[in-house]
């Protein structure tokens, strides 16, 4: 018991388990960390990953963007993304010469399978001289085929760049069609969409807000721009899930639902004690696939490493570095 006390990622997780649940990730969590420091490893954890992970053992947690940022100063020789499979690539592409492993491989995006690069060959040839923007939420394959890449944390300002270095004001921002829709209210520029959409947030309604603020009095609502334009609207700020934890952070509200994955609330519950949590929220499945037993196979086997084909590299991460530089 005085070990469970003392271990100080408990501090974190004494909000979501007993000691005793604790007790049964320990040996997980020990090994996870003995293995990193073997390896001259590190974790980053994507915000909606498990509370025992992201407290537990990630060396860097935050949005798309960040978990992007952070894999350019990596000092390590082996990156773990606990996150899913575009993080892990995006990782390797900033990373060419370090090992960027993915304990399940599974772990996909319904956004980035909802496009090829053959469909953005196509709408290269539909509008010629429009900038393509690709979300960070699509494979290598994709990014290798458009001009800058952007998150729901940059997403209108590479919009604004896009079609100024281009001389136009039009740009195609794929995959996702809420995010295309709901940067567009933010600028001038015309976005054209594609027709993908995130399973987790094309799922909240209007009525899940008015449902939320009929039930709980005093309640500031926070979005993902991945919920449809309707959820936007009725919400009282939309941003990236590290824009949602600055809002927090910034503003103290009494009392929050953020309108994204489960996790987030259960991470940010433990940073923000005064802080109540309204939970409705809904899982994606993909970030679910990680947990700390294949975290820790992975450090053991070194199996699961991104490998990218060099050529395809070099063109995908032109359009990420562009991202970066803005
Ligand atoms: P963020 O970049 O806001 O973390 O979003 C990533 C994601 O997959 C949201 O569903
Ligand atoms: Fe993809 Fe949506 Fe899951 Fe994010 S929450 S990884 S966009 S399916």
């Amino acid at each position: 018991m005085s070990m469970l006390v003392t271990d100080p990622a408990y501090a974190a997780l004494a909000h979501h388990m007993p000691p005793a649940e604790f007790a049964l990730l320990q040996e997980d969590i020990s090994a996870i960390r003995r293995l990193k420091q073997e390896r001259n490893a590190i974790i980053l954890a994507h915000n909606y990953q498990t509370p025992e992970i992201y407290h537990g053992v990630a060396d860097i947690t935050g949005d798309s963007l960040a978990l992007a940022r952070e894999a350019v100063t990596a000092q390590a020789d082996v990156i773990v993304m606990a996150g899913v499979h575009f993080m892990a690539e995006t990782a390797k592409l900033l990373n060419p010469s370090k090992i960027v492993l993915i304990p399940d491989a599974r772990a996909g995006c319904s956004l980035a399978e909802s496009i090829t690069p053959a469909d953005v060959r196509g709408l290269r040839a539909r509008y010629p001289g429009v900038p393509l923007i690709a979300y960070v939420n699509t494979s290598a394959a994709v990014k290798a085929e458009v001009d800058y890449c952007c998150t729901s944390g940059n997403a209108k300002q590479v919009v604004e760049f896009a079609a100024r270095a281009a001389g136009t004001d039009r740009v195609v921002m794929l995959p996702d069609r809420y995010l295309a829709a709901n940067t567009a209210c933010e600028t001038a520029v015309q976005i054209i969409p594609w027709d993908g959409a995130c399973e987790v947030h094309e799922r909240f309604t209007r009525a899940d807000i008015a449902q939320v603020r009929a039930q709980y009095d005093n309640v500031t609502v926070l979005a993902h721009p991945e919920c449809p334009e309707e959820v936007i609207a009725a919400a009282d700020f939309a941003g990236s899930t590290a824009g949602m934890a600055q809002f927090i952070a910034q503003h103290q509200p009494a009392r929050v639902a953020l309108i994204t994955e489960c996790s987030m609330s259960d991470n940010l519950a433990s940073q923000f004690r005064a802080v109540d949590f309204v939970k409705p929220c809904n899982l994606c499945p993909h970030m679910k696939r990680i947990n700390l037993g294949n975290i820790r196979h992975a450090l053991e086997t070194m199996q699961g490493a991104i490998e990218i084909e060099p050529d395809l590299a070099a063109r995908a991460r032109v359009s990420v570095e562009r991202m970066l530089a803005i």
